[in-house]
């Protein structure tokens, strides 16, 4: 995420991941899922730095969703301590690139210290331009349309704006983070074909590219594989080429 050689041909300007196959890599190994998530953590920074280098410069991370919260309350205490240490061992780095970090998702869900470690460094790094790393925790796609859904009824109940003047440009003003361009390359590790609730709204495009890998196994040589296999791809949007 880096101002490196942002735009180059064929790279995607934003990346999305969902991060999957922590607990699977930790039980292949006979180890607790917990060993899992802080060797996928630390694919979390390899690729962060990885996709710095190759000039990404949005990255949006699937690091908790709502529906994780029904797992066992140990692993997620474990998950939500990894996200703070994680942070704090990312913020140097986030200064020395200039990359803003932001969250999308049901932030109030967190645990209080995480949110205010989050939302210092994210008011520490509002202003750098040089790279966006979006973190999306207690995040679900449609909780996400629903909350925009929902501003939008407000602002027509009180007389702001008339529902003629809804669209696809004007709900998408009310999604988490509507100034972040929709992902080109959607990554998923450990092979299910599915989304997860993930960016619903915003992958209505976005080519896809899913690997048996599992995340923590996930580092520069497999992100490089994904984007030379999306720089093969031929994006049509619908129309005839
Ligand atoms: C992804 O790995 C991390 C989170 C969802 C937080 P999993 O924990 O889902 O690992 P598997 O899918 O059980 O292998
Ligand atoms: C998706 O992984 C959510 C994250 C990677 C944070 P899950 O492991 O929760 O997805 P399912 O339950 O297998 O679909
Ligand atoms: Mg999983």
């Amino acid at each position: 995420m880096s101002a490196k050689p942002m735009g180059s041909a064929n790279v995607p300007r934003h990346i999305a991941i969902i991060m999957d196959g922590n607990g699977r890599w930790a039980k292949a190994r006979r180890l607790p899922r917990i060993k899992g998530h802080e060797e996928g953590a630390r694919s979390v920074r390899a690729v962060i730095r990885a996709c710095r280098d190759a000039g990404v410069e949005y990255l949006t991370l699937y690091a908790f969703s709502v529906e994780n919260w029904i797992r066992p309350p140990a692993e997620i205490r474990g998950l939500m301590r990894l996200l703070k240490k994680t942070l704090r061992e990312q913020e140097f780095e986030l200064h020395e690139n200039k990359v803003r970090l932001r969250v999308i998702g049901r932030l109030q869900d967190l645990p209080r210290d995480l949110r205010v470690e989050l939302k210092r460094v994210m008011r520490e790094t509002a202003h750098y331009a040089s790279g966006n790393l979006i973190l999306a925790l207690s995040y679900g796609g449609r909780t996400e349309i629903v909350h925009a859904a929902r501003q939008l009824a407000r602002r027509v109940a009180n007389g702001e704006i008339s529902h003629r003047s809804i669209n696809e440009k004007s709900f998408a003003r009310h999604l988490y983070a509507p100034d972040v361009p929709d992902p080109d390359l959607l990554i998923r590790t450990s092979g299910e074909m599915r989304i997860s609730n993930f960016l619903l709204w915003q992958i209505s495009y976005s080519e896809l590219y899913v690997t048996d890998v599992h995340w923590p196994d996930f580092r520069d040589e497999e992100l490089a594989k994904a984007i030379k296999a999306y720089a093969q791809r031929q994006r049509r949007f619908g129309d005839i080429k």
